[in-house]
């Protein structure tokens, strides 16, 4: 298409929902050639969503701001590095926006936050600048941009292989389950510092062979909790990471030690590499309720706390 009709597509402005995900399933299989490990997961978006303003500008800059000071909004960002690939994808140089986050999800907490706001700018820009790039197109540059992206452009509960990329969509959970999530403001856990302490501790025990991957995928597709999705029998909870990164995070200690105490929740566990934790309930009631109670242990520990519901969809456009 030519510039006059992109023009004529462009939309003045976008908003975008970034939801965060939990992890109800992270097993860590073995060693990639391409330095990356081999995943088996279940992950799920929860309503803690962080939101995307967008507009277009005439100056030909990719600008970001953010409500939160710390947050760097360089080149560094998966937001401004999800724009620039769009924008050299589209081969239009001359694009450019205004972009402003809302940020709620916790930084460096293991919530995928980074990610689904990278996600967010790939689905609202791609609407703002009119460049009609299928679901496809997107999942694919998702890829290229980190390995938890294509989830957050999907979303809901999903089945995720390989780097974390490949995608089998599970039906939604029969009953709507409450969370009760807690991290440390403080404290932040770096992915690949995870991943790399799960080699040195475990990288003996990795499998090694194709056929032994597709085993485990196999055991997890099955898995019955997963069919469906209930609070009668609620999912284990295996997080490999979790095993790695408590041990030496006090703060992974206390907060599973405090949700575990919770009324009501059904199990509790580390998401992604942490250190953020949570508590599952059957309901959303549940969880307000456990969480109203136990507000004031959790601030003397120091913990930030949410209740929060499972969500059916990943990035999302905004009426
Ligand atoms: O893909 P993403 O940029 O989110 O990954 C961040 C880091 O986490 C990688 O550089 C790698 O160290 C680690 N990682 C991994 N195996 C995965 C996903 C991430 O080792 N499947």
């Amino acid at each position: 298409i030519s510039s006059t009709l992109l023009l004529d597509r462009m939309t003045a402005t976008v908003r975008v929902t970034a939801p965060a995900k939990i992890n109800l399933h992270l097993e860590v299989l073995g060693q990639r050639a391409d330095g990356f490990h081999e995943l088996a997961m279940v992950m799920q978006s929860i309503d803690l969503a962080d939101q995307l303003d967008c507009s277009n500008s005439a100056d030909g800059l990719i600008q970001l701001s953010c409500d939160q000071p710390g947050l760097s909004c360089g080149s560094d960002n998966l937001v401004m590095r999800a724009a620039e690939l769009l924008r050299q994808r589209s081969g239009f140089n001359e694009l450019g926006a205004h972009l402003h986050l809302r940020k709620r999800i916790p930084i460096g907490a293991g919530l995928a936050g980074g990610s689904s706001d990278g996600a967010a700018a790939l689905l609202a820009l791609n609407t703002l600048w009119g460049l009609g790039h299928s679901q496809d197109h997107l999942r694919a540059m998702a890829c290229e941009l980190g390995s938890d992206m294509p989830f957050c452009l999907a979303g809901g509960l999903q089945l995720c292989f390989g780097r974390g990329e490949c995608l089998e969509s599970v039906p939604a959970a029969a009953e709507s389950f409450g969370v009760v999530l807690v991290k440390d403001p403080t404290v932040s856990v770096s992915t690949p510092w995870a991943y790399g302490e799960c080699r040195r501790l475990n990288g003996d025990h990795y499998l090694s062979d194709e056929q032994a991957f597709a085993e485990r995928r196999q055991h997890l597709r099955a898995a019955l909790w997963l069919h469906p999705l209930r609070a009668a029998e609620p999912p284990p909870l295996r997080n490999d990471l979790q095993d790695v990164v408590a041990p030496q995070t006090a703060s992974v200690q206390t907060a599973l030690r405090l949700l575990q105490d919770l009324p009501g929740q059904l199990r509790t566990a580390m998401s992604g590499s942490g250190p953020s934790c949570f508590a599952l309930f059957a309901n959303r009631q549940d969880a307000d309720q456990a969480l109203d109670a136990a507000r004031d242990r959790f601030a003397q520990a120091g913990l930030d706390a949410w209740s929060c519901s499972f969500v059916g969809h990943g990035v999302k456009l905004m009426p």
